[in-house]
């Protein structure tokens, strides 16, 4: 065992990280990592730290120029993406992002979110009814994408003709998340950081002129958010909204459909739920991996970290640490103390947990009562990407 086991563009690796990070963790918790020229971070309480030091910074562009920080700014066609990533509350910092997240806090409100739980509940019991009826298929097409697309879709007040562009919008975009992205994903995710911006734009024109009860109306109607802002707002909570609860719901799935014993345990103490979906996600991490940019020269554990470096925030492997967890390997439903870290922690806590964890236990409450023989069809395979980690498909009978 080694630390060149760390290897995300390997499909072995994506399939089974947890060995190389259980190396790393024990061996090199603050290890240089030459093919994308980051140290990986890799234990919780590391990770912790982290994200909560104000040294350190989603973007360094409030702060000093590319030069400054000895890079080279963003090819010019790649514009179009970065204008709309850097609007959206997630790439910035405070002040600026205290400012967008108040803001949109204002309009994304516990009373909307909490009224949207019977909406989530009869969606997802449709999709389930529906999967139910045609006797299963692939879970995550038919249940796991179309529960947080439809819910966001709504929330924004996206009409149904139009939902179909999303996922494909969000999917092109969300490949420059990935390390080291080709030229071929920067394209796709520049045409569609141009598309989805044209759209949202003349959407909030039209609902600017004439509110709905939706949150484009509510966010056109603050004061001090820009349409830019408002753009890059939107963007961020379709992308941020729906990528990670598909993959909790296809990575949750398929761990309990590997541990009968779990599986078997939960439908008979349905009251286990809450704690074992914060299992699942602390189990198989739907997003293994979050970077932060040095501000300012730090130490961590003994290795100085200049001022311009970039640390990548292994979060799969600070949610197995044995320091934190016992037996971190174990799907263990019942576990009490669990500080995983999959909704990060410091001022980027997401923001969508609440509702994220509303859609899980709606999806996974519905499947659990509805379908009581879901059986394994076929071996899933896991996605290319590594950052954003999910299944192709997760076939099944029903
Ligand atoms: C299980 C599902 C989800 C997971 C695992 C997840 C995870 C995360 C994580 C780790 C971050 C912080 C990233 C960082 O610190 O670099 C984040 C931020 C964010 N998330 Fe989520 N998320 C989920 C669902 C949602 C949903 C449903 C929404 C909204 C509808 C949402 C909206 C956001 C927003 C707006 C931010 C940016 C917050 C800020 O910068 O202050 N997320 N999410």
């Amino acid at each position: 065992m080694s630390a060149e086991l760390f290897d995300p563009w390997s499909a072995e690796f994506v399939a089974r990280p947890y060995p190389a990070y259980a190396w790393l963790r024990e061996h090199a918790p603050v290890h240089w990592f030459e093919p994308s020229r980051q140290y990986l971070i890799s234990r919780h309480e590391d990770v912790n730290a982290l994200l909560r030091d104000r040294r350190l910074g989603r973007s360094y562009l409030p702060v000093a120029s590319h030069e400054e920080m000895g890079r080279s700014a963003p090819p010019a066609y790649e514009e179009p993406f970065w204008t709309l990533n850097n609007n959206g509350m997630l790439d910035r910092e405070p002040p600026d992002h205290t400012r967008l997240r108040r803001l949109v806090s204002q309009a994304f409100t516990p009373r909307r979110v909490e009224a949207l739980r019977p909406v989530v509940q009869r969606l997802a019991d449709g999709l389930v009814d529906a999967f139910v009826a045609a006797g299963g298929g692939d879970l995550i097409a038919a249940v796991a994408e179309p529960l947080p697309v439809t819910v966001i879709a709504e929330l924004l007040g996206i009409s149904e003709a139009d939902r179909h562009l999303l996922r494909p919008w969000s999917a092109a975009i969300c490949g420059m998340y990935e390390l080291n992205p080709s030229r071929e994903s920067a394209e796709a995710a520049v045409r569609a950081s141009e598309e989805f911006s044209d759209y949202l734009r003349s959407l909030a024109r039209r609902r600017a002129a004439e509110p709905q009860d939706d949150l484009v109306s509510a966010l056109a109607a603050v004061e001090g958010l820009s349409e830019d802002e408002l753009i890059g707002t939107c963007v961020l909570l379709l992308n941020a909204g729906h990528e990670a609860t598909v993959n909790v719901t296809g990575n949750g799935w398929w761990a309990l459909l590997r541990n009968p014993d779990a599986l078997a345990r939960l439908r008979a103490e349905p009251e286990l739920l809450p704690g074992a979906i914060e299992e699942l996600m602390r189990f198989d991490t739907p997003l293994q991996m979050f970077e932060r940019w040095v501000l300012e020269d730090i130490e961590v554990r003994g290795v100085s970290i200049p001022r311009g470096s970039e640390v990548a925030l292994l979060f799969g492997s600070a949610n197995h640490d044995p320091a934190v967890f016992s037996d971190p390997e174990r799907l263990d439903l019942g576990r009490r103390d669990n500080p995983h870290i999959s909704f990060g922690a410091g001022i980027h806590y997401c923001l969508g947990a609440p509702l994220a964890r509303i859609e899980l236990a709606s999806s996974f409450g519905a499947l659990l009562a509805k379908a009581p023989d879901l059986r394994l069809d076929r071996e899933p395979r896991w996605k290319p990407g590594y950052v954003i980690r999910g299944l192709e498909a997760l076939e099944v009978s029903a």
